[in-house]
């Protein structure tokens, strides 16, 4: 199945956050050669925003089903140029950021690490006060300092961009599509 997959691909990571989780699915679309890794709290999320997984043919839905995240094996195989975890709870965020990775959602954020992939991360609690979107309307939240601690500390990562608003998530992708762009050697596409 691999060699007829388009390589290297995007990996977007959708974890279960009600925050910006609509918006942040829409994006998906407009990658043309994405894997989407669903973590076990997104799928339910998904159902209670009534989205559904489906994507084009050049697109692949992986879940958390395994213990040891046996999709996450890819990364050792060059196959993804760039990870998108978006949105991010604060409970991956907070994994994340003490390098545990025993989820999907987390585990990929680990190997593309350890594999030297750059990750854009759009985390949701980035300040004191929030509206968020719930299935059934708008509400307000207050990330405790814990999780904002966390946001901030996930900033000094190796090769991650940690991004705080939808415009910078969207932004964030547009300039690696222009630097991957600009890596194509001469004469591609
Ligand atoms: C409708 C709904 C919305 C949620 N929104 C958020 C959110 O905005 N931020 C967050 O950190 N957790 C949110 N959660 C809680 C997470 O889903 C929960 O912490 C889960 O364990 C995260 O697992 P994951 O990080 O592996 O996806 C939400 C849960 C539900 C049911």
């Amino acid at each position: 199945m691999l060699e007829k997959l388009h390589t290297p691909r995007w990996a977007w990571v959708l974890t279960g956050s009600g925050h910006f989780f609509v918006e942040s699915f829409e994006l998906i679309h407009g990658l043309e050669h994405c894997d989407v890794f669903v973590s076990k709290a997104a799928n339910e999320v998904l159902r209670m925003y009534k989205l559904k997984l489906d994507f084009p043919e050049t697109m692949r839905v992986l879940h958390d089903k395994t213990a040891s995240s046996v999709p996450v094996g890819a990364f050792y195989h060059g196959i993804y140029h760039t990870v998108v975890v978006a949105p991010a709870t604060s409970n991956t965020v907070a994994k994340c950021v003490l390098g545990i990775s025993d989820t999907l959602a987390t585990n990929v954020f680990a190997q593309a690490g350890k594999c030297r992939v750059p990750s854009i991360v759009f985390a949701c609690d980035t300040a004191p006060e929030l509206e968020t979107m719930a299935p059934h309307g708008l509400v307000k939240v207050y990330p405790r300092r814990i999780d904002l601690e966390n946001t901030e500390k996930l900033k000094d990562f190796e090769r991650t961009k940690v991004v705080e608003s939808l415009a910078d998530l969207k932004a964030a992708i547009r300039e690696r599509h222009a630097e991957l762009k600009r890596a194509e050697p001469a004469g591609h596409g």
